[in-house]
């Protein structure tokens, strides 16, 4: 038996409904048969999946790949449009069929803010600087002209902008003295064009522990962003990058290492936030962890290049984690995008031909979408450690938040593969008049296929009231939703 408790008069403030969001990159099938039909027109399927799920806001279009984009090549007849070779991921041929007007369309059918990521790498400040008055700028001007010409009146309204990606790796190599310039420069020529559209700007941050990273840019650039781009992908021990692990055949000490290691995210939130608060003691610095999740072996037989990966109970207990860890961190961390939303990484959603699955993953979020704009409460869980060939996981793992209209939340990851968790749950500072419980449970390796696409689904879960909480079973592997409606 396990006791949690919430505490309805302690909250570390509003989780950000942006902690929620998502990852598009020009790599693989996330957008040509993902997100997009080959011509570039929206894949209905898909979006209205996405749609349903509650995306917030909506990242591309890279990655690696922002780095190496000229948005001009993605506007215009599509007949006319640059074939460009994608030297990051896979060298495959790209028609540019996808672009600025076609990404901002998908953003409109899914009803969340876009989030666009400029080339620092191997563009100049001119063309950034263009892309934000095409998409923003109301009046008359050469760009908005321009976007006139291409069949947009009303500007796009893009607030959130990113500068660069990964400068110190793919975007360029920088080291941060050098990126805390560029980023100040590049800041000082992206201009607000419309109240409506009041610039965030987003600077490349460390990857994992880079603190060093993070204080430069913090203390340099500070003053001219808005927050900063954490990195960080769970992954196996491996030795060489071509063996980085199957996502779906797996033994024991390899759930409890990833598990372990998706558990480190917690220090990391920690620790940048707490460099960031020295450079902005009023939090005006937000961390935006715009990268993170699993990171496998593709599945075999596809190209080493697009990253197609499946995705199993042990991705959704990660993912569970992981927002656990942001809800709990809503006080510093003010967006994050997992990678990527569809058959990149640890996606959202599979596609094959016309056929489309939703991944655990995706049922995670979809357990933890009322949390977005909750008010975060404050949790304590009591666990054991688990220790499975000493890699040292607590059993259970949780969050909580309450709604405007009452409702609490409670969110659990139970980590134990091999028993039943019974949980005494209190309440705190209100009283509960009704429990409902959901859950996600299978073995670590279960996953979804095309020719079983619901091996994986959440079911109802039993939870009985008390005089001061309630108690349920947590199955082993097993992500766990309960919303109470207070007396
Ligand atoms: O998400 C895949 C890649 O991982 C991104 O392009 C890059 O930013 C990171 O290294």
């Amino acid at each position: 038996m396990a006791q949690i408790f919430i505490n309805a008069n302690r909250s570390a403030g509003s989780i950000n409904k942006n902690i929620y969001g998502h990852f598009a990159e020009h790599l693989g099938r996330c957008i040509y048969g993902g997100l997009a039909n080959a011509d570039g027109s929206p894949r209905a399927d898909v979006i209205a999946a996405l749609k349903d799920l509650g995306v917030p806001v909506l990242r591309w279009p890279g990655g690696c790949f922002a780095d190496t984009y000229h948005w001009q090549d993605g506007i215009g007849p599509k007949a006319q449009r640059k074939t460009i070779v994608n030297t990051n991921w896979g060298g495959v041929t790209e028609d540019n069929a996808f672009g600025t007007h076609e990404f901002l369309e998908v953003c409109r059918q899914i009803g969340c803010e876009p989030y666009i990521s400029g080339n620092v790498g191997s563009g100049t400040v001119q063309e950034f600087s263009d892309w934000v008055e095409y998409c923003n700028m109301p009046g008359v001007s050469p760009m908005a002209d321009l976007r006139r010409q291409n069949g947009q009146q009303e500007p796009f309204n893009v607030r959130y902008w990113g500068i660069g990606n990964e400068s110190w790796g793919c975007g360029g190599e920088m080291r941060p003295e050098y990126y805390a310039d560029l980023c100040r420069q590049y800041s000082v020529f992206l201009r607000d064009y419309s109240p409506q559209a009041k610039l965030y700007k987003i600077a490349c941050g460390p990857s994992e522990g880079n603190y060093h990273w993070t204080r430069t840019v913090a203390e340099r650039a500070g003053h001219r962003i808005d927050a900063l781009a954490l990195h960080y992908y769970t992954m196996n021990d491996h030795q060489d990058w071509e063996h980085k692990g199957s996502a779906t055949d797996f033994d024991r000490k390899e759930l409890y290492t990833v598990l372990r290691k998706a558990l480190f995210m917690d220090e990391l939130v920690e620790n940048h936030g707490r460099v960031l608060r020295q450079f902005s003691p009023n939090k005006k610095l937000g961390l935006v962890v715009d990268e993170w999740g699993t990171w496998f072996d593709v599945e075999p037989g596809t190209n080493p290049g697009f990253l197609y990966q499946q995705n199993t109970m042990r991705d959704a207990l990660v993912a569970a984690l992981t927002l656990n860890i942001f809800n709990n961190h809503c006080d510093t961390v003010v967006m994050a995008n997992i990678a990527q939303v569809v058959n990149v990484l640890q996606a959202m959603v599979l596609t094959e031909g016309d056929k489309m699955l939703l991944t655990p993953t995706y049922h995670v979020f979809k357990m933890y979408k009322a949390h977005q704009d909750a008010r975060q409460l404050e949790t304590y869980a009591e666990t054991r450690l688990l220790d499975h060939e000493a890699e040292g996981v607590p059993d259970v793992q949780v969050s909580a938040s309450q709604q405007a209209d009452g409702q609490i939340l409670l969110t659990a990851a139970h980590l134990d593969d091999a028993a039943s968790l019974p949980v005494t749950v209190r309440l705190g500072g209100l009283k509960a008049a009704a429990v409902q419980g959901v859950v996600l449970a299978g073995a670590p390796g279960a996953h979804n296929t095309f020719a079983a696409p619901e091996t994986v689904a959440p079911r109802a879960l039993n939870a009985t009231l008390t005089a001061d909480g309630f108690t349920a079973v947590l199955p082993p592997c097993s992500v766990a939703a309960f919303t109470v409606t207070p007396a």
